[in-house]
C-alpha cells in the first residue's frame, strides 16, 4: 500500500514538472525563507499531491518548491509535519519517501531546537551528529516493505560525517557559531520541564525538539545520506538560564538565524557540485 501510494504521488508530480531533484531539502521552524532563494521551476501544493498529509502549524506553508539554488537542482519542502499535529510518524515521513522516488541523492534538514548544552548559545547553528529517539511512534513500525529499504535498518551511520565536516568548515569560513550535537526527539507540543531539560542534558543531549528523527529513520531506511541542521533558539540548560519561551519567540530566533544557515547550505551545494 506504501509503496503504491508513493508512486500515485510521484505520478501526479511528474504531471507538473519533470525537473530532476538531486537535493532534497526539508526547512524547520522560521527557516521557509530559503525557500524564496531557490530559483523555482515550478511549486506544487501539498494539498494537491496524493496521499501527502497537510500542514496546519503556523509559519509552515505546505509546498513543494522545485528548482535551481548555488546552481544545484533541488527540491524544499516549505512545511513539514510533526508527531504533535496528530499525525502518525508514516504520515509525516511520506513525502521523504516521495522525494527519494524523484530521484534525490542527500537530504538536509533543518529545525529549531531548544539547547540543553550550556556551550550552545540561543542563535547558534548545530550539526546533528547523533539522536536519542523518545517519540512514542516509529516509521517504520508494521510490515516492512524490501523495496524500500531493509526491516533492520542500522543506525551508526545515520549523520553524514563527511558532510557534518565540510559544514563546519564552511561555518568556520563565514565566522558562524557552530558546533556538533545529539539531537533529542521529543512527542511535543508542550515544552519541558526543567526537571526534563535536566534529564535531558544528563543523559547526553544537547538539544531537543519535536521532529526530524522520523524523517532520518525514514531517509536511512532508503539509504539516502542526511545532513541536519539546527538552530538553538532558546537555552535549556542550565536551569537557571531558562526562559518561559514562547513559539513566537522560537520562530523570532530562527529567522535571525536564517542567514547563517542559508550561507551553510549553499556553501555546501557548491562545494559538492
Ligand atoms: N523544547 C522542545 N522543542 C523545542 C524547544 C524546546 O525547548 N525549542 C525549540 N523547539
Amino acid at each position: 500500500m506504501l509503496f503504491g501510494h508513493i508512486q500515485e504521488a510521484l505520478q501526479y508530480i511528474q504531471t507538473r514538472t519533470d525537473f530532476q531533484p538531486r537535493y532534497g531539502i526539508i526547512l524547520g521552524t522560521g527557516l521557509s525563507g530559503l525557500a524564496a532563494e531557490i530559483e523555482a521551476v515550478a511549486a506544487i501544493d501539498y494539498r494537491d499531491v496524493p496521499h501527502f498529509p497537510v500542514s496546519t502549524v503556523q509559519s509552515h506553508k505546505g509546498n513543494l518548491v522545485f528548482g535551481m539554488l548555488a546552481g544545484q537542482p533541488v527540491v524544499a519542502m516549505a512545511g513539514r509535519f510533526h508527531y504533535y499535529e496528530g499525525y502518525t510518524a508514516k504520515e509525516i515521513t511520506f513525502p521523504v519517501r516521495v522525494l527519494k522516488f524523484l530521484g534525490i541523492e542527500r537530504l538536509f534538514i533543518s529545525n529549531a531546537a531548544g539547547s540543553t548544552n550550556p556551550d550552545i548559545e540561543a542563535g547558534d547553528i548545530v550539526f546533528i551528529r547523533d539522536h536519542i529517539n523518545t517519540q512514542p511512534d516509529n516509521p517504520l513500525r508494521g510490515p516492512n516493505d524490501e523495496r524500500l529499504g531493509p526491516r533492520f535498518p542500522d543506525m551508526l551511520h545515520a549523520y553524514d560525517r563527511a558532510l557534518n565536516a565540510r559544514g563546519l568548515e564552511i561555518a568556520r569560513r563565514h565566522g558562524i557559531r557552530a558546533h556538533e550535537g545529539v539531537y533529542l526527539a521529543l512527542q511535543g507540543p508542550n515544552l519541558e520541564t526543567p526537571a526534563e531539560y535536566r534529564y535531558f542534558h544528563i543523559i547526553g543531549a544537547d538539544l531537543v525538539g519535536m521532529s526530524t528523527v522520523p524523517e532520518v529513520l525514514v531517509a536511512r531506511h532508503m539509504g539516502l545520506p542526511v545532513l541536519a541542521l539546527s538552530v538553538a533558539t532558546n537555552k535549556c540548560y542550565p536551569i537557571e538560564e531558562i526562559r518561559e519561551t514562547t513559539v513566537e519567540e522560537v520562530i523570532a530566533v530562527a529567522q535571525s538565524a536564517e542567514p547563517k544557515m542559508r550561507q551553510i547550505v549553499t556553501g555546501l551545494l557548491e562545494e559538492l557540485g
